[in-house]
């Protein structure tokens, strides 16, 4: 087992060395083949999960739940109507007594802040399962299904192509940087990442050998491994539809921009939900380049491998 990383909390790939997130690669591989291969194991057994949700989610809520469960751990959901989640109690004293009543907490939400407080007032692992700034489950997920089509990530080329400041896409440029894939954003000029997320991770991928690229041209995806896409409208954001269908329009993958990368070997990405017919067309998001669906299912392996990882199992 990956013995340091007992006890971590995920909140960010920023916090963990690219050996870590290489060795939890690894055992995601493995719990999928054990899974595969029908494999019964019990290894969450005597453990439980809190699950808090401020906002909806389908695989990742489904991902943490079963992961956990089929291995004999007892999870239990949360939505904010259910908990003081910073209301009547502080959130600080919230963390403290789930930290006192479950082995590790998982939390996604609006304020990234959130997250950080749960995983310092709690003592116990907590998992940021999505807020306004991170979705690192998701990454890990999206790295490994990359790999499956194309073996070792590093020297890769990814593309975002999208609303580039958005949770997914800063997820993807943290852990593109620390393993060494090749990352282009794809983006108008008014939705690029942030500048202070791009200066940290400059170091990282001189680090890695990463070539870290922010463009406005969708002619920037020729050559590309895979291309990938998520919602123009995150949760929380409903209000900025209109200017995002806007500036988004030519960003539409479809199959026309497949094309373009001049490869046929080229697969799409999604973290999914997808809203077809916006950021992507179901010809592209349904046809044979399409790797979403097995990207969902790794987000089930990805995650029972960090919780087995940071619980110590
Ligand atoms: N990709 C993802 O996080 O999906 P959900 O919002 O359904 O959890
Ligand atoms: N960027 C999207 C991701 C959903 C998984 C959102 O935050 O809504």
């Amino acid at each position: 087992m990956i013995e340091q990383l007992k006890g971590r909390p995920l909140l960010t790939w920023l916090d963990f060395e690219a050996s870590d997130i290489r060795s939890l690669l690894e055992l995601s591989q493995t719990v999928k083949a054990q899974g595969r291969r029908g494999e019964v194991h019990q290894r969450f057994a005597g453990k439980t999960l809190a699950m808090l949700f401020e906002k909806r989610s389908t695989r990742t809520r489904c991902a943490f739940e079963t992961a956990f469960g089929e291995e004999g751990g007892h999870p239990v959901f949360l939505s904010g109507q259910d908990i003081q989640l910073g209301a009547k109690e502080s959130l600080e004293d919230t963390a403290r007594v789930l930290g006192r009543m479950f082995s590790a907490i998982q939390f996604r939400g609006f304020k990234h802040s959130t997250v950080e407080t749960l995983a310092r007032y709690s003592g116990v692992p907590v998992y940021n399962g999505l807020t306004d700034d991170y979705h690192p489950t998701q990454a890990l997920a999206d790295i490994m299904t990359l790999e499956e089509c194309f073996g070792p990530s590093a020297g890769k080329k990814l593309c975002f192509v999208g609303d580039g400041r958005n949770n997914v896409a800063r997820s993807l440029l943290v852990i593109c940087s620390k393993l060494g894939v090749n990352f282009t954003v794809i983006t108008p000029a008014q939705l690029v990442p942030d500048r202070a997320l791009v200066e940290k991770c400059a170091p990282l991928s001189v680090a890695s050998g990463a070539k870290i690229r922010v463009t406005d041209s969708i002619e920037e995806v020729q050559g590309a491994d895979a291309i990938y896409t998520d919602v123009w409208i995150s949760m929380g954001e409903e209000d900025k539809k209109e200017e995002r269908v806007r500036l988004l329009r030519p960003y539409q993958v479809n199959q026309e921009l497949m094309n373009k990368t001049g490869r046929k070997d080229t697969v799409f990405l999604h973290c999914l939900p997808a809203v077809k017919g916006e950021e992507v067309t179901a010809e592209v998001i349904d046809g044979p380049q399409s790797r979403a669906w097995d990207e969902a299912e790794n987000r089930k392996h990805t995650i029972k491998a960090i919780m087995l990882a940071t619980l110590g199992c």
